[in-house]
């Protein structure tokens, strides 16, 4: 059986929209093992998002991509086109922001958690989510607007990317001890042998 992470970000949560991400979950027929409110410190923040030349480079070559094909020019807005240097930026962004404010941590489990619970969150630009996902019908934010005014672009949830990922995630938010196991009438339709 799969877990991946899921946070509820700041906007989320200001939002009032804990409720309607988590039933989302819930309907898909993922078990919620462990679950949590807190205020992030800066240091927790930065854990949850790598500190890899990989990571910077993939976040920054998107944000490069976007702003070319808008033909926004990146460099008077970043003060560079490197794209590491970019991502170091929007790092930075990220962690003030998900420091700035209560957010819910989840552990999700079922299978394939991790690829079904990005199904359902959606694409990381809100404009580019399908309808139906997470990010699709719970925001109008994009990366330009969110860029433009120094800010990561604000997308309701973060979830692990992959169940690799995930395990790292997981153990940055929650103790072997905060997560449960139970059973529920879901695990006899998914998970019964026949
Ligand atoms: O969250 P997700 O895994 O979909 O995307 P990511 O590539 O791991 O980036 C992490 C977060 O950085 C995103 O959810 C956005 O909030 C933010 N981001 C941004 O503000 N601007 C970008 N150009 C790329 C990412
Ligand atoms: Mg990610």
């Amino acid at each position: 059986m799969e877990r991946t992470l899921v946070l509820v970000k700041p906007d989320g949560v200001q939002r009032n929209l804990i409720g309607k991400v988590i039933s989302r979950f819930e309907h898909a027929g993922l078990k919620i093992v462990a679950l949590k409110m807190l205020k992030p410190s800066k240091e927790l923040a930065a854990k949850n998002y790598p500190d890899s030349n990989e990571w910077y480079t993939k976040v920054g070559e998107r944000s490069i991509g976007t702003f070319k094909s808008m033909g926004i020019d990146v460099k008077k807005k970043f003060g560079t086109d490197e794209p590491v240097q970019i991502g170091k930026t929007i790092k930075g962004w990220l962690v003030r922001f998900l420091s700035s404010g209560n957010v819910v941590a989840m552990v999700l489990e079922g299978n394939n958690a991790a690829a079904h619970v990005r199904r359902l969150v959606g694409e990381t630009d809100p404009l580019k989510a399908s309808t139906g996902s997470i990010r699709g019908d719970f925001s109008i934010d994009d990366v330009i607007l969110g860029n433009t005014l120094n800010r990561p672009i604000v997308n309701v949830v973060h979830a692990s990317g992959n169940s690799q990922e995930a395990v790292g995630e997981i153990k940055i938010w929650f103790t072997e001890k905060e997560m449960l196991s139970y059973v529920v009438d879901t695990d006899k339709v998914y998970y019964k042998e026949w």
